[in-house]
């Protein structure tokens, strides 16, 4: 079923072409989404190709495309090797992620993803893990809020936040996501409100969803189920996300899993990957006119070795 509504894709010619697809290959989308990225790849797949579409969050399922040669994994993308194991796939041609949430997350006003909206604060992608992001606004110590504000925000004004947020919570209970709203508005600038509000619903969401955990052990997992000759496309929303990214492509350690990052330091750089991308893809001009969300998308192809 198409779902143009459910998330516009990005780069999806960047990405098509960096994977280079070959019709009888073997391919994981590990992040399905609305599918706007599967279903490119399900085009140039022949009767012999197969895609696994990953997503953590069941709501993707539903309108996920009924193609003989595809099959829909809902799990979180961490687990991909495990996975591919279950299918006795013995390697993968091409591999795509791309971070983060989709539209239809944002656009759900019950989830707690926006602030555009006033819903429990929740924002879980996986609705059954046990950690929402009201457990994280009212349990944790301010130290630990104002670290996460500061790491997954990039927000200068992390101890502040933090401080006003454990200040209120001694007195009321922190439901909804126009509680949180209304308690750190006073303290962002008008102009950069919406723009610091952003940054603090996402500096929690990364939190709650153990993103970037979930991003290195899942690069792991991607590198030793790719073929020789197979690729990997990541996109990135996030500064820290792209350094994760960058890195590992970098110092990946050989088909074992260990980490290169000595011997490339004694000049000897064998990690598993060689950039095809040669650095970072971003979004064309035009592409950020009709999708803004595209506009902090930075893509990184590489090539195992
Ligand atoms: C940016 S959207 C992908 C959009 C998709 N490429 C498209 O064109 O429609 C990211 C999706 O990945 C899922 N996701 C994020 N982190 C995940 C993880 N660790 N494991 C599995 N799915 C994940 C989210 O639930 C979301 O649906």
């Amino acid at each position: 079923m198409d779902c143009p509504t459910y998330h516009i894709p990005v780069m999806l010619n960047e990405c098509m072409e960096g994977l280079d697809i070959k019709p009888d290959g073997i391919y994981a989308d590990l992040t399905y989404g609305g599918g706007g990225h599967s279903r490119e790849i399900i085009k140039r797949l022949g009767k012999g190709g197969h895609l696994y579409g990953f997503d953590q969050d069941n709501d993707a399922k539903d309108g996920a495309t009924d193609d003989e040669r595809f099959t829909f994994v809902h799990s979180n993308f961490r687990f991909v090797a495990n996975w591919m194991q279950y299918y006795k796939v013995d390697g993968v041609d091409g591999i795509l992620a791309d971070l983060g949430v989709s539209s239809h997350h944002l656009d759900d006003g019950e989830r707690g993803f926006s602030f555009r909206y006033d819903a429990p604060l929740d924002m879980r992608m996986n609705r059954r893990s046990l950690t929402t992001a009201h457990d994280i606004v009212m349990d944790y110590p301010e130290g630990r809020l104002a670290d996460i504000m500061f790491m997954y925000g990039e927000l200068k004004q992390s101890r502040r936040i933090a401080a006003e947020i454990a200040r209120h919570r001694k007195q009321k209970d922190i439901k909804t996501t126009g509680q949180l709203a209304d308690i750190v508005v006073p303290l962002l600038g008008r102009e950069r409100e919406k723009k610091d509000l952003a940054r603090i619903f996402q500096a929690l969401r990364i939190e709650v969803n153990g993103e970037m955990k979930a991003l290195e052990e899942m690069l792991d997992a991607a590198t030793s189920v790719l073929k020789k000759n197979g690729r990997l496309a990541v996109i990135t929303y996030h500064s820290l996300e792209d350094r994760i990214v960058k890195n590992h492509i970098r110092y990946s350690g050989a088909e074992n899993g260990n980490d290169n990052r000595e011997a490339w330091i004694f000049g000897n750089p064998t990690s598993a990957l060689k950039d095809i991308s040669k650095g970072v893809i971003v979004p064309s001009d035009e592409e950020i006119r009709n999708n803004p969300r595209s506009r902090s998308a930075k893509l990184r192809i590489a090539e195992k070795r």
